[in-house]
């Protein structure tokens, strides 16, 4: 019985009552962030029925052309977010600047819909998010947003697939949760979730060989000499999940046409790199530790390798070594 209604809430409350200070705003603030993406999981699974499929017309500040569902998604978690009087300030990708609406104890950092090429395919999409501390009050401004991953209080995402699944951390394990759709909440289905060490899997867009160094030529050669497999989504939370959950490494480097890579730091690949962690894994530029990295724009990217520890310390000593 229990296993049906360890519901987030339950789990939410549980975990407060841990900390005698705690004044619920964590809890009330995840209950804003579920409210949004059951209502992003609502639209995306009658997609292909609603108006919603295809392009606004508008070119984000990435240069992409924007989707209706990016759109969607990015305006939801805003209007619940600030208007929540928790959250102070949040930055989005769909966002060219910060938006700051103090009070709030909190600031946000989201990917609203992630995988946004695989929305009118019917493959899976997400979102992913990060939480700070407000520190600044009624002062709140984008320096607020520009601090290692390190000061996260939390980080998550949604996977909207098969199922609609929530996966977070708050520095202690890392939790999902499935969304059980006939009853409207999100159910304990996965406790402390550990990534594998080493894993067989490698997710990297191949066809971009060319335009890569010969470290990583010589990389993806080992790995196929070595019997591993590839598996690539093109959605960055949906290869992420599959291979926190099987282990493996996703790889985005930099390369010739993007030579800071594609991925954006702040709320793609800090909050994933601080759930990896929490889950025995480990997230890299090829360089470092992605948490040891102080954004310094918003919009910053980043060449992100993430997954089973083992393998992205691999890639790091090729990346170093040849
Ligand atoms: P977004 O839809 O938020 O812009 O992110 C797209 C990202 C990421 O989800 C995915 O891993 C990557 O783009 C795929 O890029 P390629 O098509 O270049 O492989
Ligand atoms: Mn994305
Ligand atoms: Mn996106």
């Amino acid at each position: 019985m229990d296993k049906q209604t360890r519901t987030l809430t339950r789990f939410l409350v549980e975990e407060q009552m841990k900390h005698p200070g705690a004044t619920g705003a964590f809890t009330e603030l995840f209950a804003d962030i579920t409210l949004a993406a059951k209502i992003v999981s609502r639209e995306v699974n009658k997609a292909g029925l609603a108006e919603i499929l295809g392009v606004t017309g508008d070119i984000n500040i990435h240069g992409e052309e924007v989707k209706k569902l990016d759109e969607f998604a990015n305006e939801i978690f805003k209007h619940v977010l600030l208007k929540s009087g928790i959250v102070a300030a949040i930055a989005s990708e769909e966002e060219d600047e910060v938006v700051i609406s103090p009070p709030g104890r909190y600031i946000v950092v989201y990917d609203p819909l992630d995988g946004s090429s695989n929305i009118d395919v019917n493959v899976s999409i997400g979102t992913i998010f990060g939480i700070y501390r407000n520190n600044s009050g009624e002062n709140v401004s984008i320096k607020d947003f520009l601090r290692s991953g390190r000061e996260l209080v939390a980080a998550g995402y949604l996977i909207y697939g098969s199922s609609t699944m929530l996966v977070y951390t708050t520095g202690n394990g890392v939790h999902g949760f499935t969304l059980d759709p006939s009853i409207g909440e999100f159910i304990l289905s996965h406790y402390d979730i550990k990534i594998p060490e080493e894993g067989k899997i490698y997710s990297i867009n191949e066809a971009y060989e060319s335009r890569w160094g010969n470290k990583m030529k010589g990389y993806i050669r080992n790995l196929k000499e070595n019997g591993k497999t590839l598996r690539y989504i093109g959605s960055l939370v949906a290869d992420f999940h599959r291979n926190l959950l099987k282990g493996g490494i996703f790889l985005y480097p930099a390369d010739k046409k993007n030579p800071h890579g594609k991925l954006r730091l702040l709320y793609e690949a800090i909050p994933l790199a601080f759930i990896v962690e929490q889950a025995g894994g480990y997230a890299s530029d090829g360089k470092g530790n992605i948490l040891d990295r102080i954004p310094e724009r918003i919009h910053e990217k980043t060449p992100l390798f993430i997954g089973s520890r083992k393998e992205v310390e691999k890639l790091e000593n090729f990346l170093r070594n040849g």
